[in-house]
């Protein structure tokens, strides 16, 4: 079999072509009463027959099924399906296989870990965002009246399987939402594949899954350093103090609302800017980043009126504790420094030098 493993502390990230046979024999041995199935809407059809082809100890499993979008990372939805599992007599021993994006292997990966006070999962992510991201380090969480991640639980996974033909399905605007991520991922961690994904085609999956691989192991490396977010996995935040920020801004107006990544994308050249602006990384270093991250994702249009919203909303993220903005900012392309303190002043001209670079 061809199968390779990272070790991400809690859980191994398994990939290669055989990725899912892997998770075949897996389901031999593990002892499990039953297995069940949980997806969104579009993963059961674009990936289901796919994994039911290559795992075929999961013919028998039962597939529960969840509208696609973030509106299913709910505590009703949770209900129906802690509901479903006791109807199904779903003991301890039992099995739940999340496939999907980062909506699926949060809210399976939550039903899993307060189901009977905790049963067995494995996440089978499916998105670009999920692969490099959400389905590694154990996090899980649903939404609490519009507010994010508010209710949840550490459960690592038994094993997160990457199967990279997956992603064939995943449309361009959902692969530039995971992109950013890896984009991160390179700038905190690792100038070669800042490099390489600046040289990718991004429409051609086979060219683009090495690359899907090394950002996955630097996300597994980083939390197996701190499993409960006691530190390193700060270095992460990069980009997502003024990203989720300009994220909260966008749904005020739901029409012009940004996924994820490309709010992060955003919040990546700004803080980047700041960076430079606090001496920290070189200008030509800084401008790179900037070129080819507008190259990449549109931009986002707001005047000097939107400043003092942006900056109450990233007041309100949690991770400012004390009114003062702490950020992960880079030293070099491939590095970077936690625990920045920055000013509401500097964060507002990092905002304005976007603002006039989306202009001109
Ligand atoms: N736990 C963590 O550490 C962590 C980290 C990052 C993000 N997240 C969470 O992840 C979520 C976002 O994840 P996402 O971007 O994957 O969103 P998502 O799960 O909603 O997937 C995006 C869209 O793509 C569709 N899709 C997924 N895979 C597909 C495929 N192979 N073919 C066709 N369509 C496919 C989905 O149905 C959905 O419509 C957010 O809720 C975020 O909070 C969690
Ligand atoms: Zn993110």
């Amino acid at each position: 079999m061809e199968v390779k493993e990272i070790d991400a502390g809690g859980h191994p990230v398994v990939l290669g072509r055989d990725a899912l046979r892997a998770l075949d024999r897996t389901l031999a041995h593990g002892g499990f009463s039953a297995a069940f199935i949980l997806g969104d809407e579009n993963t059961l059809r674009h990936c289901l027959p796919e994994l039911l082809s290559q795992v075929p100890r999961l013919r028998d499993a039962r597939s529960l099924v969840v509208p696609p979008g973030e509106r299913s990372k709910d505590l009703s939805v949770s209900t129906d399906i802690w509901q479903h599992l006791a109807e199904e007599a779903a003991d301890r021993h039992a099995l739940l296989v999340c496939l999907g994006g980062g909506v699926v292997t949060d809210l399976g990966g939550f039903v899993a870990g307060t189901y009977k006070r905790g049963i067995r999962c494995v996440h089978v992510p499916t998105s670009l965002m999920g692969m490099v991201d959400a389905a590694i380090g154990g996090k899980t969480g649903v939404d609490l009246a519009g507010l994010k991640n508010m209710v949840g639980v550490f459960h690592d996974p038994l094993a997160v399987y990457l199967h990279l033909p997956f992603l064939k399905s995943l449309g361009k605007r959902e692969l530039l939402n995971g992109l950013a991520e890896m984009i991160k991922h390179g700038l905190i961690r690792d100038a070669d594949l800042w490099n390489a994904i600046n040289g990718a085609a991004l429409h051609d999956i086979d060219a683009l899954s090495p690359l899907v691989v090394r950002s996955a192991a630097i996300k597994a490396e980083v939390v197996k350093a701190d499993p409960r977010e006691a530190g390193l996995r700060k270095v992460l935040n990069f980009g997502h103090t003024i990203g989720h920020g300009i994220e909260a801004h966008s749904w005020e107006s739901p029409q012009r609302a940004l996924l994820h990544g490309e709010a992060v994308a955003i919040g990546m050249v700004c803080e980047a800017w700041l960076s430079w602006r606090m001496d920290l990384l070189s200008r030509e270093a800084y401008d790179s980043i900037a070129k080819q991250l507008l190259a990449l994702y549109k931009p986002y249009q707001f005047d000097s009126g939107d400043d003092h919203r942006l900056v109450e909303l990233m007041r309100n993220d949690k991770k400012n504790t004390g009114g003062q903005f702490r950020f992960t900012l880079l030293t070099a392309i491939g590095q970077a420094k936690v625990d920045v303190h920055v000013t509401a002043a500097q964060v507002q001209e990092a905002l304005e030098h976007y603002r006039l670079l989306v202009r001109s």
